[in-house]
């Protein structure tokens, strides 16, 4: 049995470290290197923080097991089974990190027979740190979040993103989706360039949801959890049931926002994580 309380604890003071690293390099200049294509950015601190989180996981829980992005992108296997599993991603909003666009996160989730049952998301630059554990709500920086009440799509700030790829089919699936949205119409579409940042968002009331497909479960694992304690429901794209490996999440404040939303969008099955 995992004490929750003693690895949040933890995974607090892991963020704020792998945030120290971050903010130190924020206003230097960077070694960047591409992934996937040339809009997937990874730099040197990704690296080095992924190493550092996993290195000091390792030492405090020897029998947890990881998953993180870095690792994955370098060859690991991204095995989710029923041990206890921290799903790792140390720089979440690498783009905005590369331009020096304050809104760059740290992102802790866990797993326990593969149900996220913890997450912490560190704003590394504005010191918001987000967590929660299953069961006991939703914080940030000790202070209880909840979503927004609103029911009225049309009355409502949507968070989206255009993600990496820039092949022109899937520019025009994305395109096409955010032109369905902004026309309902929406008040307004925010791109802010952190997945885990935009979930927050919408945990805190800030926005009414949060779309996007092709995202991974390091991008979405931890702020899941702090979205659902907020009170509101992290679903896949179609409104079923959060699919972590599935790249695709819809997160809402509430159900009529989530059915508006997603009925107005064309989903895309995406290889699995
Ligand atoms: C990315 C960000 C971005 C989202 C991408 C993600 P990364 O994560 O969350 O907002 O649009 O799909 O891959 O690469 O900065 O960790």
């Amino acid at each position: 049995m995992e004490n929750l309380d003693e690895i949040l604890k933890f995974g607090k003071a892991l963020a704020e470290k792998a945030g120290e690293e971050i903010k130190a390099a924020f206003l230097q200049e960077k070694k960047i290197e591409t992934k996937a294509g040339c809009a997937d950015l990874v730099t040197e601190t990704d690296k080095k923080v992924e190493c550092m989180i996993i290195d000091e996981i390792k030492k405090t829980y020897p029998h947890h097991q990881f998953i993180g992005e870095e690792s994955v992108a370098g060859g690991l296997k991204c095995n989710l089974t029923d041990a206890p599993t921290w799903i790792v991603d140390p720089v979440d909003g690498t783009t905005n990190f590369v331009h020096r666009y304050p809104y760059v996160a740290v992102c802790l989730g866990f797993c326990v027979n593969k149900i996220p049952v913890l997450g912490v998301v560190y704003n590394a630059i504005s010191g918001e740190m987000f967590a929660a554990i299953k069961g006991k709500g939703a914080f940030c920086n000790e202070r209880k979040i909840q979503v927004s009440k609103e029911t009225d799509l049309k009355k409502s700030l949507i968070m989206a993103e255009f993600g990496s790829a820039r092949d022109p089919e899937r520019l025009d699936f994305v395109l096409n989706n955010l032109r369905s949205i902004i026309s309902t119409p929406v008040h307004s579409i925010h791109c802010m360039g952190s997945a885990a940042l935009n979930i927050c968002a919408v945990a805190s009331g800030q926005a009414e949801a949060y779309v996007e497909f092709g995202i991974h479960c390091w991008d979405y694992c931890a702020a899941s959890v702090i979205l659902e304690e907020a009170g509101g429901l992290a679903l896949d794209t179609t409104c079923t049931p959060l699919d972590l490996m599935a790249r695709r999440i819809l997160a809402a404040c509430n159900m009529d926002i989530a059915q508006g939303l997603s009925s107005r969008l064309t989903h895309i099955e995406l290889p699995r994580d």
